[in-house]
């Protein structure tokens, strides 16, 4: 049942943004459809200072959604490259192609169609509506989960149906009848800067004297936390192979880990490098040197990587093999790699280009070229 507390919360909230609200995001102020859905999709578990640039790039090479359905995948990942959970930039393009197929270009207005669309769920659908067709939706992100778990006491672990169920009671509950797109982005914004996960500001919360969770002194524990097993670890080997200033590298598969994206060989279990190079590669690998270990984590595991950096004497020089790239130093920036992948290659050139030029450094496009020429 609904308190006159309750009743406020709404009001406070949307008070509280006009104040304090974050302002100048660059999604702020469009109701064009496909732009605000890309922002939803990029800010999905990424902070907003880190989507806005990819945001900008992102909509100057595909300002709108037609561009990107006749776009090829590969070069959606590759503007993605960097920003992670690389299944939201497959389905943004497998969403679009359905928007220009099967709704004739248009966006969809419904939240239960525009939430049928590949990678996007109930609480992106509503924001979508909410934003660009002014709908009357309650939304539940990360964010707005640990809002209600705090304010209203809800204890559980919110990925539970039962708990998850209550929230979206809940949440539908506390909606304004007007201004709901402004309640929504309150919403976002006190639980992105105020009621943060770790160290919130409870004093600047227009919330602070309802709100259960410190009444209770349980602003640490709500909302509860996943129960934990500890996570499996992998670790494989990588050939970082080099041959005249290019390393090779390898389309991976559309789906998976890392999948539509470029990555090192990895070298199979009981394999020895050169053998592998020669049979699978076709290459000729000398001066094989173990490089220290990259390590990555994953939302189902914990990746070790040890690359093993070698020179390759003699490649095929006729048509690269389906799926095989080498690229030189200045192409790094523009393709589609994993972070950690650039991180190591990085390293790994450096190391290379040093030990056949023990007194130069690597060059970089920066250097190499002049500022304005592209
Ligand atoms: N996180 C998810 N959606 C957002 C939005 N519209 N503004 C700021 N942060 C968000």
């Amino acid at each position: 049942m609904r308190t006159r507390a309750d009743e406020g919360f709404a009001a406070s909230l949307i008070a509280w943004h006009r104040q304090h609200g974050r302002r100048d995001m660059p999604w702020q102020g469009t109701r064009n459809p496909y732009e605000v859905w890309l922002s939803e999709i990029m800010l999905q578990q990424t902070q907003v200072a880190t989507v806005i640039p990819y945001y900008q790039k992102f909509l100057a090479r595909f300002p709108d959604l037609a561009d990107l359905a006749r776009a090829p995948v590969e070069q959606v990942m590759a503007l993605w490259s960097g920003l992670g959970y690389y299944a939201r930039a497959r389905n943004l393009h497998r969403a679009a192609c359905v928007v220009m197929n099967e709704h004739a270009g248009e966006f969809p207005r419904d939240p239960a169609v525009i939430g049928k669309l590949p990678g996007i769920g109930p609480s992106t659908a509503n924001a979508i509506a909410v934003f660009c067709f002014g709908a009357r939706a309650a939304i539940l992100d990360g964010n707005v989960k640990r809002v209600l778990c705090r304010r209203f006491g809800v204890s559980g672990f919110p990925g539970e149906k039962e708990v998850d169920r209550e929230l979206w009671r809940l949440a539908e509950s506390l909606l304004p009848d007007a201004s709901v797109d402004h309640y929504i982005q309150a919403q976002m914004d006190l639980g992105a800067t105020v009621c943060t996960r770790s160290k919130p500001l409870c004093t600047s919360c227009p919330q602070s004297k309802l709100c259960v969770a410190r009444l209770t002194d349980r602003v640490g524990e709500l909302p509860q936390a996943k129960p934990r097993k500890p996570l499996p670890s992998r670790e494989t080997r990588v050939l970082v192979m080099m041959e005249a200033g290019r390393v090779l590298l390898l389309a991976r598969p559309p789906t998976g880990i890392w999948g539509g994206l470029m990555s090192l060989p990895e070298l199979p279990e009981d394999s020895e490098p050169g053998d592998f190079a020669e049979s699978v590669l076709g290459c000729e690998l000398h001066s094989v040197m173990e490089l220290p270990p990259i390590r990555h984590v994953f939302t189902h595991f914990r990746l070790t990587l040890h690359p093993l950096l070698g020179e390759v004497r003699l490649r095929p020089r006729a048509a690269e093999t389906a799926g095989q790239h080498w690229l030189a130093h200045h192409e790094l920036a523009d393709a589609a790699l994993p972070s950690p992948i650039r991180k190591l290659l990085a390293a790994a050139f450096s190391k290379s280009f040093a030990a056949a030029n023990p007194l130069a450094r690597p060059k970089t496009r920066a250097a190499t070229e002049k500022k304005g020429t592209r």
